[in-house]
């Protein structure tokens, strides 16, 4: 089951950038309306230059979304799937079973329930696929848990452990063969800060500290944990967080008004991005310098943003009059799929974490974190966090402005694409990180670290590496 569904073998590398012809190159469709690989876009021809419209319009960079990144997103790492609070609830508010919770991780079907409780009084959390191993039926919605840490199937009652062992087949009797010898399919679970993590790959998993980042086990951060679902591939959900779309999508944004920045000028557009830190694992950066707050664009005629006059204070600047906005490490990509925005003078750390669903959706993970010790300031932070910046940060601006240019039927991530200066990281994002990802080194190259010398071929031949080749 693991290496059918693996999202690598078969369906993780389809190159996209090199199809010119409005033809998919290999058959697959990618999304439900995608004109792109459906072939819907007619090919046209540009006589003066002999170039087919398509090359000249996306001038064939070559760099797609899925360039190196799967599809359905790097599978040896921890990811988070759900909140503690999501599970043990019953059927009703008071009375009735406890319920299992369902969950789509990685295009596998997943049921999540309590076990039994361990010596420190806290619970382990069991993942199982959301199949019963005796005839198949589907746990969720009806299965209970009727007996404390188990799972009964609701077709014939056979009972399962947080191990996945079958302890009782309720309808086949006390003295049934098949307790014992069934087990469910379980997926390794850890609980960090109220939140379940779940282990996908096919290999051993790591130490939950190699993934999780360092605030997650410091007491001194507060964080708030907000999780919805975003309906987008999950690659498009961090790349939104770091590419500079703010000065025009956000430039109406509501918490802009009620705070009073939309007062304040702020930079029109990012001349460039300068990239301050790399790792096997992470890529940081910020803009490459300041930049005005209005400028003359000479193929329009004319300035942008049109309209400035409420703008009547100055930039922001820290105390040595130091730009906020190009301080360093503002933005950072982490494999697996984490986004990182360090707040300008906020103090706070705005985190996205996208746990791949399907190839047109994830569960958008949303961590606004705050350093605070001092009792007060905790108390701030906390309320700051979970409704001002819950409220206008992440629903006002994420939802309802980045979502819908995003979402998977208006923007089609298979189309060719034509990078610029700011997409500099997205293209580190989409080509060097692949290549030292922990999939990478564990199964698509069987421990074989690339390295760069390999990449350019790499890139030429984007080959997908099967996992048993
Ligand atoms: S199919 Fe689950 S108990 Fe029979
Ligand atoms: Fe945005």
């Amino acid at each position: 089951m693991t290496s059918s569904t693996n999202g690598h073998g078969t369906n993780g590398h389809e190159s996209n950038g090199h199809v010119t012809n409005g033809t998919n190159g290999n058959g697959a469709q990618y999304l439900p309306g995608s004109l792109w690989e459906d072939g819907l876009v007619p090919e046209q021809t540009i006589p003066d230059q002999g170039l087919s419209a398509q090359k000249r319009t996306y001038g064939s960079s070559g760099i797609g979304v899925h360039d190196l990144v799967p599809k359905l997103g790097y599978r040896e790492y921890w990811y988070p799937a759900l909140q503690l609070k999501q599970l043990g609830k019953r059927s009703f508010r008071l009375f009735g079973r406890r319920k299992p919770v369902q969950a789509n991780i990685m295009g596998q079907d997943i049921v999540f329930f309590e076990g039994k409780k361990g010596p420190d009084g806290k619970r382990n959390i069991a993942a199982f696929w959301n199949r019963c191993p005796h005839r198949g039926a589907i746990f969720t919605p009806k299965g209970r848990c009727e007996f404390d840490g188990t799972i009964s199937c609701p077709y014939h009652g056979y009972t399962f452990d947080e191990t996945g062992d079958c302890v009782a087949a309720l309808t086949e009797g006390p003295e049934s063969g098949q307790v014992g010898k069934m087990k469910a399919r379980t997926f390794p679970t850890a609980v960090v800060r109220d939140v379940v993590f779940i282990w996908m790959g096919q290999t051993e998993p790591v130490p939950i500290e190699e993934d999780i980042p360092e605030e997650f086990f410091d007491p001194a951060y507060i964080i708030d944990t907000y999780r919805t679902v975003w309906p987008m591939n999950w690659s498009l959900t961090i790349e939104n967080s770091g590419d500079n779309h703010s000065s025009y999508i956000h430039r109406f944004r509501m918490r802009r008004i009620l705070n009073l920045q939309s007062f304040r000028q702020d930079m029109a557009y990012w001349p460039g991005v300068k990239v301050v830190e790399q790792t096997d694992k992470s890529i940081a950066f910020k803009p490459a310098g300041p930049a005005p707050h209005q400028v003359y664009y000479p193929g329009l005629g004319a300035k942008w943003p049109r309209h400035t006059w409420w703008r009547i204070m100055p930039q922001r600047t820290n105390l040595l009059g130091r730009n906020l906005h190009v301080k360093p490490f503002s933005h950072e990509y982490r494999l697996p799929s984490i986004a990182r925005v360090h707040g300008s003078g906020t103090g706070h750390l705005h985190m996205r974490w996208a746990t791949p669903i399907d190839e047109s959706s994830n569960i958008h993970f949303s961590f606004g974190i705050s350093h605070a010790t001092n009792p007060l300031k905790r108390l701030y932070r906390k309320l700051y966090l979970r409704f001002w910046y819950r409220t206008f940060v992440v629903k006002v601006t994420n939802e309802l402005e980045d979502v819908p240019v995003q979402r998977w039927d208006r923007l089609d991530p298979t189309a060719p694409q034509k990078l610029g200066a700011n997409d500099a990281p997205i293209i580190i994002w989409r080509r060097r990180l692949p290549l030292t990802s922990r999939d990478n080194i564990r199964v698509w190259k069987k421990g074989v670290k690339i390295e760069a010398s390999e990449e350019i071929e790499i890139q030429e031949t984007r080959e997908p590496v099967a996992a048993d080749d």
